[in-house]
């Protein structure tokens, strides 16, 4: 198993946002991570991440406990995330927003070679801006292709996205799925947290559904998106 998480929980006071949740991944799986708003999908994705700690439980990458450790650590073993709300850093260059990642993953590279890195993976991302543009003067979905040159920039194993498709048009998201479908074929293993149905129907073949923090369900996308509980969860609760 690539990833296994064993009954990790996150508590923010009173609300159980991560309530004793279990499930694995082999490596090259992709996963869909599906759950109403609200039901802890992001602090799933801020556990693995190292952005914030389990309250109890074991995530183990590579056989190797990493819940609780510091979100650098946790990227230099080979995990890179992005955000639900796009995080590029405005006032630097293009090139700039992707060399920071670099230098900060599995191979800590500084000068020319994170300039290569990063100059490699806005080639993967297809995003065809001059890289001395700001980036703060991008277009929204190229703002998302700049987030996933940052996150791959690291040449991470494991790639978490969280909703990383959400508000791009039909051609931009007919894109955006071509994207990680490649990214698929160079042997990532990618959990991805995505409202748009049509899209988990074309790259998951597995889904794991919360509710409250809770996981429901977890099995074949199609049989997982028919049992009774998903569809009780996600009654009023999906836009998809
Ligand atoms: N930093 C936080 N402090 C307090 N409550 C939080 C925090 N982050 C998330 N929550 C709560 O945890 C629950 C799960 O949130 P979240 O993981 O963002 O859900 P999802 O991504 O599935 O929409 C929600 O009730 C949310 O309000
Ligand atoms: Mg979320």
């Amino acid at each position: 198993m690539m990833l296994e998480i064993h009954e990790a929980a996150k508590h923010f006071g009173g609300v159980r946002a991560v309530d004793g949740l279990s499930f694995s991944m082999n490596e090259g799986e992709v996963v869909g991570l599906l759950g109403p708003n609200g039901s802890g999908k992001t602090t799933l994705m801020n556990l693995v991440s190292g952005a914030l700690k389990p309250t109890s439980g074991d995530i183990l990458f590579d056989g190797v406990a990493i819940g609780g450790k510091r979100p650098d650590v946790i990227a230099r073993a080979g995990v890179a995330r992005t955000f639900q709300l796009v995080r590029v850093l405005p006032s630097l260059s293009i090139l700039e927003n992707v060399m920071v990642p670099a230098a900060f993953g599995r191979e800590a590279l500084w000068g020319r070679a994170a300039e290569a890195r990063a100059e490699e993976s806005l080639a993967r991302v297809g995003l065809k801006v001059s890289p001395g543009k700001l980036a703060g003067d991008l277009t929204y979905i190229d703002q998302k292709r700049l987030e996933l040159a940052r996150a791959l920039a690291a040449r991470p194993r494991l790639l978490l996205l969280d909703e990383w498709l959400a508000g791009l048009n039909p051609t931009e998201l007919q894109e955006g799925i071509a994207l990680i479908r490649q990214l698929e074929a160079e042997g990532l293993t990618i959990l991805l947290v995505e409202h748009i149905m049509d899209a988990v129907r074309a790259l998951c073949p597995r889904c794991v559904v919360m509710a409250s923090g809770s996981k429901i369900a977890d099995g074949p996308t199609a049989e997982v998106l028919d049992q009774p509980e998903v569809v009780a969860a996600y009654l009023g609760g999906i836009d998809a």
